[in-house]
């Protein structure tokens, strides 16, 4: 297998420190990269260090090696170009169609998958120019990833950090997995929320009701349809995995915690997705203090009461062209109970899979049938949790479409 020709572009920006990572990460595993830094992008970190990382040479303007073309050549040959951090300048001249620097010329010759990540103060990334610049170059097909919200230069904090240099390049890898031809923003313009991991229910400061949801399929669901574009809200239950880079992560504990932040973050979703385990009982009292054992006694017999039904709720609540996305968990009659969930829940789509001892919960793989609203059944084979949250995003996108037909 040829290596991964991968151009990292580097914008003038305080988080380019952060791209020494990226670019390790990604010669570490396999990919030959050329760095390719803005003027400015130098004075945060110099051309040696990117020379030394990539054991590539690196320029900033068209003048140098003249007679390789290079403002030519290297997008060309790109199989993929990032750009972290993308500064708000970057993203102006990029969406000018600029050719004033090397960086610049590589984004016009490019025919292969570009991604952005980028990272600057809140004000200019919610400054109008900046948000018409992101949506020109998201409509041309690059991937804008959404930044972090958190610290940034100096005291401030807010949306604007670059994500971690190990969430861009998992963005990258699922980018490159797919291919060029593959590469599809087909996701753009929509706003997702996705509930992922598992609640827990407190009896007392220190116990509480669980489930064994790890969360994995939730987050893998999250990333890809970063990865396709989507504004992704992700509100996450005890789920103790990285966040995802380009997704809003809402963190919630328990089932009541759990149905207000997705039904805030549903308000103009396109898509809710409930991935999480809800519990389905809380026990009825939580006690202030931690409960001790009783000598001599019995224990106490803990009181439950019901939990709402989030699904169901969202379901009823609809608004039309939203789809909304269930999950059945089951160990007996697999099938038949998912048809049995799909109807009395009223989702769109239900994915139904069998769970038990090693099987679903906190594995890297699984199986499932998607069932739909209105017939319709796509069994998905046995693979990664990706693979499966990409069947479910296209069946999401089937069903917009289907809707949009029907309007
Ligand atoms: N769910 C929910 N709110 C609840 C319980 C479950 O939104 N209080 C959602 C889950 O996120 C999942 C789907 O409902 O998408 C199915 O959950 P599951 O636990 O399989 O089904 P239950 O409704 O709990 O039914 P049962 O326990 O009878 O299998």
């Amino acid at each position: 297998m040829e290596q991964p020709r991968v151009v990292l572009g580097v914008g003038g920006g305080i988080a380019a420190y952060k791209a020494c990572e990226l670019l390790r990460r990604f010669t570490e595993s396999g990919h030959a990269v050329r760095v390719v830094p803005t003027e400015s992008a130098l004075r945060f970190v110099g051309a040696a260090t990117w020379a030394a990382l990539s054991g590539a040479p690196v320029a900033t303007e068209v003048w140098e090696d003249v007679q390789e073309v290079p403002h030519v050549r290297i997008g060309q040959h790109a199989d993929l170009v990032v750009i972290a951090p993308a500064t708000a300048d970057v993203l102006a001249r990029a969406a000018a169609g600029r050719a004033d620097d090397l960086l610049t010329n590589v984004l016009l010759t490019a025919r292969c998958p570009v991604v952005f990540a980028p990272a600057m103060h809140t004000e200019m990334w919610e400054h109008p120019a900046t948000r018409e610049n992101v949506a020109t170059l998201r409509r041309r097909g690059s991937l804008v990833i959404e930044p972090a919200v958190g610290r940034l230069t100096g005291v401030d904090t807010g949306k604007g950090r670059l994500p971690e240099p190990e969430a861009i390049f998992e963005v990258c890898r699922r980018v490159l997995r797919r291919g060029a031809e593959a590469f599809t923003t087909d996701l753009a313009g929509r706003h997702v929320v996705i509930s992922a991991g598992g609640t827990r229910e407190p009896l007392d400061p220190v116990r509480f009701l669980g489930n064994r949801s790890s969360g994995k399929q939730g987050y893998a669901l999250a990333r890809t349809a970063v990865a396709r574009g989507a504004r992704v809200t992700l509100v996450a239950a005890n789920a103790e995995l990285p966040d995802p880079a380009g997704a809003d992560v809402i963190r919630s504990g328990t089932a009541l915690e759990l149905r207000e932040a997705v039904l805030k973050a549903a308000a103009d979703a396109d898509a809710v997705i409930m991935a999480a385990a809800v519990a389905d009982f809380r026990p009825a009292a939580r006690a202030e203090s931690k409960i001790k054992k009783r000598e001599g006694l019995d224990p106490e017999p803990v009181a439950l009461v019901r939990n709402p039904d989030i699904l169901a709720e969202l379901s009823a609540a609809r608004t039309s062209g939203r789809v909304v996305v269930g999950f059945a968990a089951e160990t007996d009659d697999v099938l038949a109970n998912g048809r049995a969930k799909l109807a009395s829940k009223g989702c769109d789509l239900l994915v139904v899979n069998e769970v038990g001892e090693g099987r679903a919960f906190g594995t890297e793989e699984n199986e499932a049938v998607i069932i739909e609203a209105g017939g319709g059944e796509t069994p998905v084979p046995y693979g990664p949790k990706e693979a499966l949250a990409d069947h479910i995003w296209d069946a999401v996108a089937r069903r917009w479409s289907a809707g949009a037909r029907e309007d």
